[in-house]
């Protein structure tokens, strides 16, 4: 089993296995090497929050070798195959953390913007921010990132819509930014690595935001500013629910059509606390599978809002917390092996063509005249950017977790290591053999408690969490 692999001390042996570069094809992620469509296992990694960003002091969620194999070991453990990474500096060194990942079978989703002024468009008049050292920025980040083979995708922006007063302004100018990526990554990147959106789970405007980005302009599918792919983070789903409860029946049927992949950027909503996680066997359960590629747990690392897996100490050791292995023995009743094991549809879906009638919403912006590139931005897409930082994946010669790590009840994990997989493999929860956690020795101290449902839901926003957790805009929003 690989939670008793990932335990076993592996020594110094050295890998440069790659992850297959996941390919979009119609509405999925594609393995190129099996053929198989690809579930995101995802969780959102920011130890610290926003202030774990801290490019004056040469620190992001990236940059230090150790904790990432702290953590990679802890989420191999798990049974994650994707971390999303929100605020990155493009400047430091990534290599190791990405290499770490890279062995351990994990997929990357970036986010090109980061909270601070100039790092990302604000929601209020968003050309006061569209300017050139801002798409610099975001060029920056594709620099670094571009050449990782476990590079999902970017996102160009997260929630940045949040109500529709700021879809009248944004998505423009959203778009745009989606089209100078695209242009700068099919000038200066080894592939065509997918560009997309995260947006808020607000459902007055959720359906416009979606249709807004992946929209063909005059019909043109390969029109550089349509999104390759479209995101979400949702809260809808709480304690013990249910499909139907939770209404995710609804987003099913919302993105049935939908020409780009569709996924979970967030979710994990942590009222009532402890959390259940009965919505994985949803997600990866056949109700969803056909429709969304999987989700991004929300987050690994605790903070204030409450919402982490794990407790990240001051002297780096961390201590599992219940929701860890709650979500472990969710996980583990699944079969992962025939989740990950779908051949892919092979179908391209035609994307509906951007009009004004396509935009639902009174106050939505239906304008697909796309703001122009900043003065300067042109010469940086035909040019490139200078200077740059470049990433690589390099040889990781040592596995073993130094940082002591304790389990929910108290005892120490002994001989933690990253497990570097084989060539093409990613990382996959380990099922159980009953297909259910509670009599299974690794999980048999953490039964899940039983909480009772929510009422009914009511209301259109689903999405308070992530705002107050992550957004970037709406800080600025307020000023
Ligand atoms: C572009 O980004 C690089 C890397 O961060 C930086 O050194 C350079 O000054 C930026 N250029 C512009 C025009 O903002
Ligand atoms: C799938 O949908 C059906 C019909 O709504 C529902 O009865 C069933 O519980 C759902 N299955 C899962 C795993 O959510
Ligand atoms: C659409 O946006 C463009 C660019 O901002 C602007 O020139 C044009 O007037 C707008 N069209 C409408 C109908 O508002
Ligand atoms: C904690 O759980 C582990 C794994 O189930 C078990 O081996 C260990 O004995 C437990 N420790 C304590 C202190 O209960
Ligand atoms: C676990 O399940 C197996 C098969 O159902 C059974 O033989 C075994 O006794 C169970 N173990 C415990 C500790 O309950």
């Amino acid at each position: 089993m690989l939670f008793r692999a990932a335990l076993t001390a592996l020594g110094a042996a050295t890998s440069v296995a790659a992850l297959p570069s996941l390919v979009v094809q119609g509405s999925q992620f594609v393995n190129p090497t099996t053929g198989d469509a690809f579930q995101i296992v995802g969780v959102a990694y920011q130890i610290g929050g926003s202030a774990g960003y801290d490019p004056n002091h040469g620190k992001d969620p990236l940059s230090n070798g150790d904790i990432c194999r702290r953590d990679a070991a802890l989420m191999q453990m798990l049974g994650i195959n994707t971390i999303r990474v929100y605020n990155l500096d493009p400047n430091l060194n990534h290599d190791e953390c990405a290499s770490i990942f890279n062995a351990a079978g994990m997929y990357m989703l970036i986010d090109v913007n980061s909270p601070l002024v100039g790092e990302s468009l604000v929601s209020y008049q968003p050309w006061t921010s569209y300017y050139e050292a801002y798409v610099n920025r975001t060029f920056a980040i594709v620099e670094n990132f571009k050449n990782y083979p476990n590079l999902l995708a970017f996102f160009s922006g997260n929630e940045v819509i949040d109500s529709v007063k700021t879809a009248a302004d944004v998505p423009p100018y959203i778009r745009a930014v989606t089209r100078d990526l695209k242009n700068y990554i099919k000038n200066h990147a080894p592939r065509a690595i997918p560009v997309g959106y995260s947006a808020a789970d607000v459902r007055d405007v959720l359906e416009d935001t979606w249709n807004y980005f992946q929209c063909a302009i005059n019909g043109n599918a390969n029109d550089m500013s349509r999104a390759d792919i479209f995101a979400l983070n949702s809260y809808s789903w709480c304690g013990n629910s249910n499909f139907h409860q939770s209404s995710y029946d609804q987003l099913v049927a919302l993105f049935q059509t939908t020409s780009v992949p569709v996924f979970y950027s967030e979710f994990g909503c942590n009222t009532p606390s402890p959390r259940v996680f009965t919505e994985i066997g949803t997600i990866y359960g056949p109700n969803m599978t056909g429709v969304f590629s999987g989700g991004v747990v929300y987050e690994y690392a605790q903070e204030p809002n409450n919402y982490g897996l794990v407790t990240v100490n001051s002297d780096n050791s961390v201590d599992l917390l219940a929701d860890y292995r709650t979500l472990q023995n969710q996980y583990a009743k699944l079969d992962f092996k025939s989740v990950q094991g779908v051949k892919a549809s092979g179908k391209t879906v035609k994307p509906p063509t951007c009009s004004e009638s396509l935009i639902k919403e009174d106050g939505f912006n239906n304008n697909f005249t796309l703001p122009v590139p900043p003065p300067g931005v042109q010469k940086l897409i035909d040019n490139g950017i200078s200077p740059k930082l470049n990433g690589k994946i390099i040889d990781v010669s040592d596995w073993k977790v130094t940082q002591s790590v304790q389990d929910v009840n108290g005892s120490k994990l002994s001989n933690l290591a990253v497990k570097p997989l084989a060539d093409g493999e990613y990382n996959t929860a380990s099922p159980t053999q009953s297909g259910s956690s509670s009599n299974s020795s690794q999980t048999s101290h953490n039964a899940s408690p039983q909480l009772a449902p929510l009422g009914a839901l009511s209301g259109a926003l689903f999405a308070i969490p992530a705002i107050v957790a992550t957004s970037f805009a709406i800080g600025f929003t307020m000023v």
